[in-house]
């Protein structure tokens, strides 16, 4: 399905620290930029952007979409399993459904302002960009469900919306000496040195490598599709619920622009 976020570049200009933004989300973006530390020797590289903030209208839309997600597993359920994951297609399945829509277009305008972050060294400023939500689906999980840690392909954004969630871990320090309860874990590209890998005191900075969203009633989090994630096992008195998603995003032509010349 292709929605058109009807934005630019340049006018969804979501101004940081609004009514419905949460408060990690400037910590993301500002604590994987390259900090300066003023030695003009020192060169930091390839930081990750990603987005969190809360949905204005989560506390009406939530609502509606669990009584659409549990309907939708009465009839569907597949297996005895306490757990279930929906296909991909809701919005197809469901195109007039009032709330679903809202979320996606959230979801949309979501998309450009992260990639618009990203890409500001490179995107045209009045550029118009549309974003194809290329799968959308929800997730109902307990008795400690989890996924593997993986990556989503054939897209360049992803993202978790969490519609309930129930007794996840609220912060690091909330499952006190347990691991957390149903956070979505992200890894950085050091994780891939740790197993094996050599460890002294000049190395201590590749344990900085995961970093944890913890969800909350309407909370968005999007990030870049490549990155390895892991939702975490989850147990508690009501399901967790989630909405997760993969989306492309074009420019003004509908092509992907993506130079395969030699001059990169
Ligand atoms: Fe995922």
């Amino acid at each position: 399905m292709l929605i058109n976020a009807g934005v630019t570049a340049r006018d969804r200009s979501f101004k940081r620290g609004n009514p419905g933004s949460l408060a990690g989300a400037d910590e993301i973006i500002m604590a994987k930029k390259p900090k300066p530390s003023g030695n003009p020797n020192i060169v930091k590289l390839w930081p990750t952007t990603m987005l969190t903030k809360r949905f204005a209208h989560y506390q009406k839309v939530n609502p509606a979409l669990l009584e659409l997600f549990y309907q939708h597993q009465q009839r569907e359920q597949r297996g005895a399993q306490k757990s279930y994951a929906s296909k991909d297609d809701l919005l197809s399945q469901y195109p007039l459904h009032k709330e679903l829509n809202e979320l996606a277009e959230f979801i949309s305008q979501g998309i450009v302002e992260v990639a618009r972050e990203a890409n500001a060294d490179l995107w045209q400023g009045s550029e118009k960009v549309s974003v194809n939500i290329t799968g959308l689906w929800f997730q109902i999980s307990n008795n400690h469900a989890f996924h593997e840690m993986h990556v989503h392909g054939n897209c360049s954004w992803s993202g978790v919306y969490y519609v309930r969630a129930a007794d996840c871990s609220t912060s690091p320090a909330s499952n006190s000496g347990e691991r957390p309860n149903g956070v979505t874990r992200f890894y950085g590209p050091h994780v891939e040195h740790m197993a094996g890998g050599f460890g002294d005191y000049g190395n201590l900075y590749l344990h900085d490598n995961h970093w944890d969203s913890f969800p909350e009633d309407g909370k968005l989090c999007i990030f870049p599709s490549h990155i390895k994630h892991m939702p975490f096992p989850y147990s508690g008195e009501e399901d967790r619920v989630i909405v997760s998603f993969h989306a492309q995003v074009f420019n003004s032509s509908g092509s992907q622009s993506y130079n395969y010349g030699f001059s990169n």
